[in-house]
């Protein structure tokens, strides 16, 4: 019996999946090299289902014999492995940005005399068309919820950006770019205390309360499908903050995220300018604990916030403050720093390592910008979080725009700073179905 490779997703069957598997088994035993979560993050969104569960579907399709792991995007590594005597794939790779992996493909089956197979592409159906309308459908709490640890556990760094609105939730959602091959996306929103107040004309200072903070998280829930982290502030008394956390879960939010100050809080970017007073460990690991105990599931996360490094209270007060919140539940840490330069991060960043027992650690380089995802990543964060931009970029623009109007008497000359009227007609999708 002759080997036959097909490499797939397998996210969503369709007719195309099924007459290139058909085809393989004319050829002989089908292997199906099933992408890893990790392999399809690399270079695009995670597919809607695990691994497992595409597994399951792809062991009992007709015709294929074994599923196997393909762990990276690349076929290299499984070839060499599997030395089959056919590959098979939809001659829709001829051009375009697959065009490179094919001729790799062809290059290594010639050392075993193995063969590309390339059955025409089946018209009138496509993945991308069908994950479009899947999103269309929307989701639950209930998958959403869970999609933050599978993007920790399949992404080298989760992207994080803040959201203020229904519309800024949906730039968010879909704004992308194609970069070498590969789709670059946000991964996950955060509801930013500094944004949603900011966007209100509120300070921030926990003043704008739960009930209008759920109203922005509606906005921002009904026009999305990633998993959004929340920003909790202080969590205020252990008795509100599990209240909090009951109220979070059932929305389907998938991280909260309190820091150690108690009393007024102010915006941790002001620092000691403002007087400001850190938490006891005490305090704050009981109310970690509490929190943890109103949870209903296992897939929320309760992530602690230390203000050492804003507070000037030094690394070994941070280090110390992340030992005991892990030790009192916290599900990861994140190190805030309003510092120009990431040097204090990495300090954090490297004795984090030596305890942190594989609990996530999120950064927020707000002040310390230049630093790239990469060199965060290395240095062991796994959550990168753009805690403001999205409004700081427009609110200049809309005060331009204003100043254009008084200054010119009329909207012409503002007209360069804007989209068009048939864009905004257009933005929001369905605005024409
Ligand atoms: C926020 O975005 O509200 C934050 C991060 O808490 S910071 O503004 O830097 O404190
Ligand atoms: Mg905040």
């Amino acid at each position: 019996m002759k080997k036959v490779y097909i490499a797939m997703s397998a996210d969503l069957i369709h007719p195309g999946h099924l007459n290139i598997i058909k085809a393989g088994r004319e050829l002989g035993e089908v292997i199906c090299g099933l992408l890893t979560d990790k392999a399809i993050a690399s270079y695009k969104r995670l597919p809607f289902m695990s691994y497992e569960q595409r597994k399951i579907v792809v062991e009992n399709l007709k015709g294929i014999s074994q599923v196997v792991p393909q762990e990276e995007l690349d076929y290299i590594p499984n070839l060499k492995k599997y030395k089959p005597d056919f590959v098979v794939h939809g001659d829709d790779w001829k051009d375009g940005v697959q065009k490179q992996t094919r001729q790799r493909v062809i290059d290594i089956l010639k050392e075993w005399g193995g063969r590309l197979i390339e059955p025409p592409y089946t018209e009138g159906i496509s993945s991308t068309e069908l994950i479009a309308r899947q999103k269309s459908i929307g989701t639950t709490p209930n998958i959403r919820i869970k999609q933050l640890k599978r993007l920790i556990d399949n992404k080298k760094i989760v992207r994080v950006m803040e959201a203020h609105n229904g519309l800024s939730g949906l730039i968010v959602e879909n704004a992308f770019i194609i970069e070498n091959n590969k789709k670059e996306v946000f991964d996950a929103l955060w509801l930013s205390s500094l944004t949603d107040s900011t966007a209100k004309g509120k300070p921030d200072i926990e003043f704008v309360d739960l009930t209008s903070r759920s109203n922005t998280l509606n906005d921002i829930l009904e026009v999305t499908t990633i998993p959004l982290i929340y920003d909790g502030d202080t969590g205020s008394y252990p008795e509100h903050f599990q209240l909090l956390v009951r109220h979070l879960e059932r929305l389907g939010i998938s991280a909260v995220i309190i820091e150690d100050k108690i009393g007024l809080k102010r915006n941790s970017l002001f620092g000691a300018e403002v007087s400001q007073q850190q938490d006891s460990i005490e305090n704050f690991s009981y109310k970690i604990k509490i929190g943890r105990q109103a949870r209903v599931t296992q897939d929320f996360m309760i992530i602690a916030r230390i203000e050492s490094l804003i507070l000037e209270q030094g690394l070994d007060d941070a280090v110390k403050r992340a030992k005991a919140y892990l030790e009192a539940g916290a599900d990861g840490i994140m190190i805030h720093s309003r510092k120009k330069e990431p040097a204090e991060i990495f300090d954090f960043c490297n004795e984090y390592k030596k305890f942190s027992n594989g609990k996530p650690l999120v950064a927020v380089p707000t002040s310390y910008n230049q630093v790239y995802e990469d060199e965060l990543a290395k240095a062991g964060v796994n959550i990168v979080i753009y805690a403001n931009q999205l409004l700081r970029s427009a609110y200049p623009s809309m005060l331009n725009t204003a100043q254009s109007i008084l200054k010119n008497k009329r909207a012409k000359e503002a007209d360069e700073n804007c989209m068009s009227i048939k864009e905004i007609l257009n933005i929001i999708p369905g605005t024409n179905e």
